[in-house]
């Protein structure tokens, strides 16, 4: 099998869905799914099935290989692994997502008598990570520090910019601008309150950005988790995409990661019926959040 050395930079179109393509027969999409699954987590649904088909078609043609060659290849080769994953991963996000779990946060943040660290578990394009280090800024009363994750290299560069349109901002409670956006030169702090925003960017201001690490961690490799003695995990709109025994290994990983009186706050319908001798659910309407009570 032989790859020519620049192709890994090559980034093929995603394919176009009205394209006809070569459909996979049963064994070969048993076996990438399989892969998939065991790999990142994810079960690919049904409707994503026939654009990773397009796209594996792309990748394979571009290598010059046959698709079971091409199976073979991104097992050993983790740069075209990581572009395939790049396509399949759902990166939907927003600023203050899901606000009963900011809410939850805002009251116990001034609680902690000590620095608070934070861990925003599948991160995105950083949208969750920066509202936490917004909240945390004005509530954490001991300072805080943020290490946020996600398989996706693209999006983790997305979230270290912290750069965004104005129209994201719109979801940013007033309390929270004041301090922790940045304007583009020349423009006054006033505009973060005029109805009418300007159409350039802005970007997190550099107070929270020193309090904040993005790295890339694939959840499936829980065990090696590199954060330890956690005060808050932030964990929503993950695990929704991993089967239910994935799910509990991974808390179980998460749980081990929190100090005693540590917050786990997950997002409302991610885990159902959980529990853990160590944890303890807390009671905040529209929430689903757990306390570490025990070692
Ligand atoms: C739908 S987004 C949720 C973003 C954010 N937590 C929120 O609630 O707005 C899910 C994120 O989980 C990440 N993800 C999926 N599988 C993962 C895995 N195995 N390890 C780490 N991150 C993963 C995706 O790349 C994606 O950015």
């Amino acid at each position: 099998m032989k790859l020519s050395s620049n192709l890994t930079s090559v980034k093929a179109p995603v394919g176009n869905t009205d394209q006809p393509h070569d459909a996979f027969d049963e064994e070969q999409s048993a076996l990438w799914h399989s892969l998939i699954e065991s790999r990142i987590g994810m079960i690919l649904p049904e409707i994503q099935h026939s654009l990773f088909e397009r796209r594996v078609q792309e990748r394979m043609k571009l290598c010059g290989l046959d698709v079971m060659s091409y199976y073979q290849l991104v097992q050993i080769h983790s740069l075209e692994w990581q572009q395939l994953v790049e396509d399949l991963v759902v990166h939907e996000t927003a600023f203050f997502r899901h606000t009963p779990s900011f809410e939850l946060l805002e009251h116990r943040l001034s609680l902690f008598t000590t620095p608070v660290h934070i861990w925003s578990v599948g991160c995105s394009t950083g949208e969750e990570t920066w509202s936490l280090a917004m909240l945390a800024h004005k509530h954490a009363l001991h300072g805080f520090s943020i290490m946020a994750s996600d398989i996706s290299e693209s999006v983790l560069n997305v979230a270290r910019n912290g750069l965004y349109s104005w129209r994201k901002a719109d979801k940013i409670p007033e309390a929270y601008r004041e301090n922790c956006i940045e304007l583009p030169a020349g423009h006054s702090k006033r505009a973060l309150h005029a109805s009418s925003m300007t159409t350039q960017d802005w970007q997190v201001s550099d107070v929270l950005r020193q309090k904040v690490f993005f790295h890339r961690f694939n959840l499936m490799d829980s065990a090696d988790v590199p954060f330890r003695r956690l005060q808050i995990i932030f964990c929503q709109n993950v695990l929704i995409y991993f089967r239910q025994f994935d799910r509990r290994d991974i808390l179980d990983a998460l749980v081990q990661r929190l100090d005693i009186g540590g917050l786990l706050v997950l997002g409302p319908g991610e885990m159902a019926d959980w529990d853990h001798p160590a944890m303890k659910r807390v009671k905040h309407a529209g929430t689903l959040a757990y306390e570490r009570v025990k070692t």
